[in-house]
Parts: structure tokens; C-alpha cells; sequence
């Protein structure tokens, strides 16, 4: 048996154990280790490279749970029998075991799919270097229990984000991590809503929230959008006693206008006034492409009608089903009762997304996201006016990772999505999103994930012929 060569761990990038993770990869997959090769014990390797064994333990953990590598009690570990065959000198071995960005095939998404950020631009190796480290240094109080109201690290990262970046005063007693935003919803529901409750939603507006608080039995009231975001005026004007304001304001979903200055004022007097909450959903405030977001509603709310909602679903990745909510100071022992009684989020992940924070990377991946999703958006911008010229609008937006098309009213938005969806794309109709009935028709698009100007012309010709049929 020939041993990888271990003489130069000195790759400052990444920790020992994923160097010797990677190296024994290599050498299985240029078959310089066979399957059935018999392995250096721990402790023997761990002394021979100077080493701690938990270094070298960690290595071995990663390959054992990766199939590479296999426990044979008192005959030590061997290279996994069953890798004949299935590991060849093609398997990846450069310096990273983890596909490259470009690598990784999106299998489960769909062209043009919606909410997706750009899953080829996630850095993964740092993601699983963290999150290794984290699994790795668990110990037994995060075995027992966790935080019901989300660990302590990520709620304080959190609450030091908002101050930086949205300018919003709390904190981290006032920060829950709930799962995803509709784990948000449910928290708020069921620690200030009865059953039959009603409140402003915009006219469209987000359609899963929307299917989530009338399951819930809220009765929701249909407001107007336009340029300015949701009409507050016709709010006041027709259903002014309501409990609660679902709103969108830095890109309303899924228009993309930010609600005006003078709208949030109103909104927030109206809150104020009636004792009434405003749910904040600030999914995707992160990117914007052009001039200074509006301030949120939170970071105005002296009244303390606010609860604002944010999510790592677009700036990380929606798998991970981690979002927060930040409350009123007076409101934290009732929305601590609630949580009590909600499903936690696994502590790993919210580990790894607190170093993540802490360590600066989640404000570099998204500066870099920022100019890289404002040149996927003019890929899908363009290709569109090249295809469709004048039969779609695409309204110039600041900010957001979609883009709503409108179509003029005597299209039928819905049989369209619905023929480009049988060809393999995933868009939406933008009437489903409404509660009216007479309600503009559009198509909504995600671009994040077009990787080139082809790309974008492929997916956007796929999208004629669908219309064409
Ligand atoms: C308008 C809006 N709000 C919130 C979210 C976040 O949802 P979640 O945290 O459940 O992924 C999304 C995600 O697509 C969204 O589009």
C-alpha cells in the first residue's frame, strides 16, 4: 500500500483534517489506495505527522461517513471494499473535495425558479469547514437542549448585523430564529392572534404567507400596490380596524417598489393608533443594485409596533429553513412562551451560521452577491426585450433576485406559466399572487441563477416556444 503523501500539511487556506481528508481522497482515487488497503490506525498516524488524534479523527469521520473509508473492529480500518469500480482517477482531486463553484449541478432547481439565490456562488468550502468545526467542538449541553428562543451566539450576531446594516436598535433578548419565515408566522400568530383576526395584506403579496395566515383562519384584507408600495390610504380609508399589516416594504413581493417615506409614516401611526402590528418581511433587502434602501419600518418604530422579519433564506440558501424575528422589549416573556412550545432549529446550523456572520463572511458573500446578481438580472433583462421586444414589461427595479414581466391584460398569465413550466422552467403567473379578481397579469421570474448571457437567451427562447404553443 503506497500512503498519500503527507509531507506538506502547509496549506494555511484550510484546517489539517481537511488537508488529509483531501489527500486521502487523492490517493484512493488515483488508486494509490485500493479498496480493502488497510489504513493507518489514529493513533499511529496521529503520532507519525505530529498531530493531535482529534485531527486525524476528523478526517477519518469525514471519509467513514462519505462511504471512503471502513471500520473493521480489530482489524483496523480499511478503504471501503465496495468503492471497486465506483471511484476512478476522474473523481475530482484537485486541492478541494467539495465541487467547485460551476460543479455543482442544480439538479433540484429549475431554470428561472423563484426565491433561489445563486447555489453555484454559495461558498461551500467555507460553509463545511464551519460547520465541521462546529460539529466537531459540540458538547454535551448542545446535546441535551437547546435555546428555545435560538442560540445565544447567532441571536447577538444577528442583532449586531441589524444595527450595522439596517440600523435597527435591539437586542439579542429581542431576536427569536425560528424556522424560516413562515416559522415567524406561526410564533406571531400564536402569541398575539386569535382565530378570525384580520389585517392589511398587499394586493399581490407574497403568496405562501398569504396561504399560511388564512390556513391559520386570519382574514386577510386585500390592499392595493402601486409605485409606492401598499396603498396605506385605501387601508385607512376601508378597513382601518384591522389587528395587523403584512407588509414588504424595501421590495414589495413581488413587484419589487419599495413602499414610500410617507407610507411607512402612515402605516406606522396607523399602528400606533390602533394598537395594531405591522409584520415587516425584509426577505431580501441585502441586494439592491442602485442608490440607498429606505430605512425599515423597525428602525422608525418608536412605538414599538414592529415585528420585523428577516431570513437566510436568500442570502444563504432556502434549505437551511433559518429566519428571525425581532420584537418589541415588551413583548419578549409572551413571545418566549410561544417559543416554548415551537420546534427548534438544529444548533449546528445555527452555529455555523453565527461564525459565519462573526467571522465577516456573510458580509463579503454579500457584497460579491450584490454585483454578481445586478449582472444575472441584465442577462435575464436583456434576453427578454431580444425574444419578446414589447410584449413584456420589465419595469427597472433597484434591488431584489426576480423579476416580474408584465404582459398585457388579455394574456391568460397562468396558461402561460403553465406551458413554460411543461417545458422544464419553473416560473410563476403574477395573478396568482393576487386576491382580486381583476388583477394585472405578469409572469415572475428568478435570475440568480443564470450563470451567462446563453444561458439567459436558452431559458427566454424556451419561453416563447412555450408561448407560441
Ligand atoms: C416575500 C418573501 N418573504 C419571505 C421569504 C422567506 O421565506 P423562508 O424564510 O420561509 O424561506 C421569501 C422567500 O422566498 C419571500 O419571497
Amino acid at each position: 500500500m503506497d500512503l498519500p503523501d503527507f509531507k506538506s500539511l502547509t496549506d494555511r487556506q484550510s484546517p489539517i483534517y481537511l488537508q488529509l481528508y483531501w489527500r486521502f481522497r487523492n490517493a484512493i482515487a488515483t488508486g494509490k489506495l485500493a479498496p480493502g488497503d488497510r489504513v493507518p490506525s489514529i493513533r499511529s498516524l496521529a503520532s507519525e505527522l505530529n498531530l493531535a488524534r482529534g485531527t486525524v479523527e476528523a478526517a477519518y469521520q469525514m471519509l467513514s461517513s462519505e462511504g471512503y473509508l471502513i471500520g473493521r473492529g480489530p482489524a483496523g480500518t480499511v478503504v471501503s471494499p465496495q468503492l471497486d469500480g465506483r471511484v476512478s482517477a476522474t473523481t475530482p482531486v484537485g486541492s478541494s473535495a467539495l465541487p467547485r463553484s460551476g460543479q455543482i449541478k442544480l439538479a433540484a432547481s429549475k431554470p428561472l425558479q423563484l426565491g433561489l439565490p445563486a447555489l453555484d456562488a454559495f461558498p461551500r468550502k467555507t460553509w463545511v469547514r464551519l460547520a465541521g468545526r462546529n460539529l466537531r467542538a459540540m458538547n454535551v449541553a448542545d446535546m441535551v437542549n437547546a435555546d428555545p428562543n435560538g442560540y445565544e451566539p447567532l441571536r447577538r450576531a444577528i442583532a449586531a448585523y441589524l444595527a450595522v446594516s439596517r440600523g435597527i436598535a435591539c437586542t439579542p433578548d429581542q431576536v427569536f430564529v425560528t424556522a424560516g419565515y413562515r416559522g415567524a408566522l406561526e410564533l406571531i400568530r400564536r402569541t398575539l392572534f386569535r382565530h378570525g383576526d384580520s389585517g392589511w395584506f398587499e394586493d399581490p403579496g407574497y403568496l405562501h404567507a398569504r396561504r399560511f395566515l388564512e390556513d391559520a383562519g386570519m382574514q386577510l384584507v386585500p390592499l392595493p400596490v402601486d409605485d409606492d408600495g401598499l396603498n396605506v390610504e385605501s387601508g385607512l380609508r376601508h378597513a382601518v380596524d384591522t389587528r395587523f399589516a403584512v407588509v414588504t416594504p424595501t421590495h414589495q413581493s413581488p413587484s419589487g417598489v419599495a413602499l414610500s417615506l410617507p407610507r411607512r409614516l402612515a402605516l406606522l401611526d396607523w399602528a400606533q393608533a390602533q394598537r395594531a402590528w405591522i409584520i415587516e418581511d425584509d426577505y431580501d433587502s441585502e441586494f439592491r443594485y442602485d442608490g440607498r434602501p429606505l430605512p425599515p419600518l423597525k428602525s422608525l418604530d418608536h412605538a414599538g409596533r414592529v415585528l420585523y422579519a428577516g431570513t437566510f433564506s436568500k442570502v444563504l440558501y432556502p434549505g437551511l429553513r433559518l429566519a428571525y424575528l425581532v420584537v418589541p422589549e415588551h413583548e419578549i416573556g409572551k413571545f418566549r412562551n410561544s417559543m416554548a412550545q415551537l420546534g427548534r432549529s438544529p444548533v449546528l446550523f445555527q452555529a455555523t451560521v453565527a461564525d459565519f456572520m462573526e467571522q465577516g463572511h456573510f458580509a463579503r458573500h454579500i457584497k460579491k452577491m450584490r454585483s454578481l446578481y445586478a449582472t444575472r438580472r441584465e442577462y435575464l433583462v436583456r434576453a427578454l426585450a431580444q425574444v419578446f421586444g414589447d410584449m413584456l414589461l420589465v419595469p427597472e427595479r433597484a434591488g431584489g433576485i426576480h423579476v416580474v414581466a408584465h404582459l398585457k391584460p388579455k394574456y391568460n398569465d397562468k396558461a402561460f406559466a403553465a406551458a413554460a413550466n411543461a417545458k422544464g422552467l419553473a416560473i410563476m403567473a403574477l395573478s396568482e399572487w393576487c386576491i382580486r379578481r381583476r388583477s394585472p397579469v405578469g409572469l415572475l421570474m428568478g435570475f440568480a441563477n443564470i450563470a451567462t448571457p446563453e444561458q439567459a437567451l436558452k431559458y427566454v427562447r424556451r419561453l416563447r416556444e412555450a408561448f407560441e404553443h
